[in-house]
């Protein structure tokens, strides 16, 4: 990773997002999370960090003017619940949320928010075990980036979603293409399991406006 890199930017001198993002397995990164759970929120506030917004400003409007009764939301990789607190602040009714993690200290802290229904541990580089066609809209915030989960996931995703539902993830725009985010979600395409809605890039924190690539996709 370049030191100039948006990613290096992110993690600035932060000594838990540099060994989070140089993590080379799972357990290096459940330690990493386990120990940065208590300082996550004030680090990553402190650092502007504008996914959780951005990918819940889409999500609600995905939903649009649906009847938001009873939809069901999985919030992969939900850390502390960032995604779960913005989206219950854009709406606050008929949202049923449930959370996917690695680190059971994140989702400690992801519990004391009272957004979520369910809350799991779960590796979500290997195969997620909740059933096809579960939630309305799957959605990862943060989680597809350098030492955390690769591009298999996105299959998953799209089991998991309802036909006619959404996936909405985030990718770190340094390696949608490089290192394969990018061709899973077309080999999906071209399997017609899902349709690309959108991939826009977006900022990773509030003052800039790269650095991220956020991404919808349809299941078919
Ligand atoms: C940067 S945080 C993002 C958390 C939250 N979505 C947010 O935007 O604040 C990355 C999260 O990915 C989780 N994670 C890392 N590797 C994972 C894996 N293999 N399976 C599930 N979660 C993982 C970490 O525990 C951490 O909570």
């Amino acid at each position: 990773m370049s030191q100039t890199s948006d990613s290096a930017r992110l993690a600035g001198e932060n000594k838990y997002w540099q060994r989070a993002y140089a993590s080379s397995n799972v357990s290096e990164s459940r330690d990493v999370y386990d120990q940065w759970a208590m300082e996550y929120d004030q680090d990553v506030s402190g650092a502007d960090y504008a996914a959780p917004e951005l990918a819940a400003q889409t999500v609600v409007k995905l939903l649009g003017d649906a009847d938001k009764d009873d939809i069901k939301i999985l919030d992969a990789g939900c850390g502390t619940g960032l995604v779960g607190l913005r989206l219950r602040d854009l709406q606050p009714k008929g949202l049923v949320i449930d959370g996917l993690d690695l680190s059971q200290k994140m989702l400690d802290i992801a519990r004391n928010t009272d957004v979520y229904r369910d809350l799991h541990v779960a590796d979500l580089s290997q195969r997620i075990a909740l059933q096809d066609d579960s939630y309305d809209i799957v959605v990862c915030v943060g989680t597809l980036t350098h030492g955390h989960v690769g591009p298999s996931v996105f299959p998953e995703f799209v089991r998991i979603a309802k036909k006619g539902g959404f996936v909405v993830a985030t990718i770190l725009d340094e390696i949608w293409e490089s290192k394969g985010y990018k061709g899973e979600v077309e080999r999906l395409g071209d399997a017609g399991r899902s349709k690309l809605v959108s991939d826009d890039v977006i900022g990773l924190t509030r003052a800039t406006t790269t650095g991220g690539r956020r991404v919808v996709l349809r299941k078919l």
